[in-house]
């Protein structure tokens, strides 16, 4: 007999509020991510339903798959977009990469971290963890010893663990990993479209990327690129479920992967010239995605990162200004997030709070051990401009000095525009 209680829901509103139209008031979302989904993206999303095997709807794909190329730097043929939010295109490559009994090690350095963790034990793999202390990542030498140590299949860190705010830097990592007889999968939910992450110069084996952070569009379309040497060794999995196998249907010699769903080598099926019908395409998500991608393709890559970059050092500068503490390693500060200590004698809710009902700006709490003691700004994708960064900073101060913080008033978003003007932004 169970003996966990089911969770407790509150009763339900008034039919009355169920039938009113949706009206939210107009959030500015300046947390971690979700942001506010460029209007762009919105437009795509009400482009009518065609069918997922309609030929037009076909060449949507192919044209998604050609712009998240650019947006992964790769060539990688198997460069798709997985239904569901980030976390399933993890999952996806966890559940189709590693067979029960594998051994994967995880660099972790915050929550986000502890989440790869904890999919890479429910695929069944024996999980080996190289450890940052928490607002510092790791270093290559610390990848090397644990590679030595377990001899893993797989590694999987995550590139921006927006917990804690920092950076990993990965460039070289592919190289050790592949040295050692393993692959690399990278969790870039946070910072794709935001930092650099070649696939290809970096020789990373999966990359994984949600759409509702510096990409500007909504959660629930999540981009993901396989190396030739990932794909194949998913793909060695391959066991289409019988109802749908072709006539010349050829299974793959490796386990049948665990979760129909998430099974990848079946994605890749339906994302190929065959046509699998493994699933119903979310065929909006798929709008959404490709808008996000063309909105990176037509901004420039290099012009994406150097816009968060720019918004990075403004949200550093305001805070600074209003003697706020950043949070963690400056040097490996996520250009996306900012970590902002909680000054003594202020109620980190209570603040969060304010913001949302008196200015309509939201901003982000902290997991774990930093619950109360951090929040998170972010200013990424459609929010990483300069009047959303002030609109921030000033509703921020204002409701600090409400709360009886002395801080020097205008300062953050004096610092904040001469940090944007002192930069020309590029032609
Ligand atoms: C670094 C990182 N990885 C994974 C996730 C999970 O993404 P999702 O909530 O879209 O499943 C998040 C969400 O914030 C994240 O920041």
């Amino acid at each position: 007999m169970n003996r966990v209680p089911l969770p407790k829901t509150s009763p339900l509103p008034e039919p009355a509020s169920a039938l009113a139209e949706l009206n939210p008031a107009p959030r500015l979302l300046m947390g971690p991510g979700p942001i506010n989904a460029d209007p762009r993206v919105l437009r795509a999303m009400g482009t009518p339903l065609i069918g997922q095997f309609d030929p037009q709807f076909r060449l949507m794909m192919r044209e998604t798959m050609a712009l998240f190329r650019e947006v992964f730097a790769t060539r990688n043929d198997w460069t798709l977009v997985a239904d569901g939010t980030a976390r399933a295109a993890i999952e996806m490559v966890m559940q189709s990469a590693i067979e029960p009994g594998d051994r994967v090690l995880v660099g972790s350095f915050g929550r986000f971290g502890q989440l790869l963790e904890e999919i890479a034990r429910r695929c069944g793999a024996e999980v080996h963890i190289v450890q940052a202390e928490w607002g510092t990542v790791l270093d290559l030498a610390q990848f090397e010893a644990a590679l030595k140590a377990c001899s893993p299949k797989l590694v999987a860190v995550c590139q921006g663990d927006t917990s804690t705010t920092m950076m990993q830097p990965l460039e070289g990592l592919g190289e050790l990993c592949h040295r050692h007889g393993a692959l690399l999968q990278v969790d870039a939910t946070a910072t794709c479209g935001g930092a650099p992450l070649p696939a290809d110069a970096w020789s990373v084996d999966a990359v994984t990327a949600g759409l509702q952070k510096c990409l500007g569009g909504p959660s629930g379309a999540s981009p993901l690129t396989l190396s030739d040497a990932m794909a194949r060794r998913i793909y060695h999995r391959r066991h289409i479920e019988r109802g749908l196998q072709p006539a010349d249907y050829l299974p793959g010699a490796g386990a049948r992967i665990a979760s129909n769903y998430m099974d990848l080598a079946m994605v890749m099926d339906y994302w190929s010239d065959a046509g699998l019908n493994h699933h119903t395409e979310a065929t909006t998500m798929l709008y959404a995605a490709r808008e996000c991608g063309r909105i990176a393709v037509q901004e420039g890559l290099w012009a994406m990162f150097e816009r968060h970059a720019r918004v990075s050092r403004a949200v550093l500068a305001g805070v600074r200004a209003m003697g706020l503490e950043v949070y963690g390693d400056p040097a490996h500060k996520m250009p996306n997030v900012t970590g902002v200590r909680v000054p003594e004698g202020i109620s980190a809710d209570k603040v969060r709070q304010a913001l949302l009902n008196d200015f309509n700006v939201e901003i982000g709490t902290s997991f774990g051990p930093l619950h109360g003691k951090v929040w998170r700004l972010g200013a990424m994708g459609y929010n990483a401009r300069p009047d959303a960064v002030y609109t921030t900073l000033a509703a921020l101060e204002a409701v600090l000095a409400a709360e009886g913080h002395r801080l020097p008033r205008g300062a953050g978003v004096d610092a904040a525009y001469a940090s944007f003007k002192s930069v020309a932004p590029a032609a």
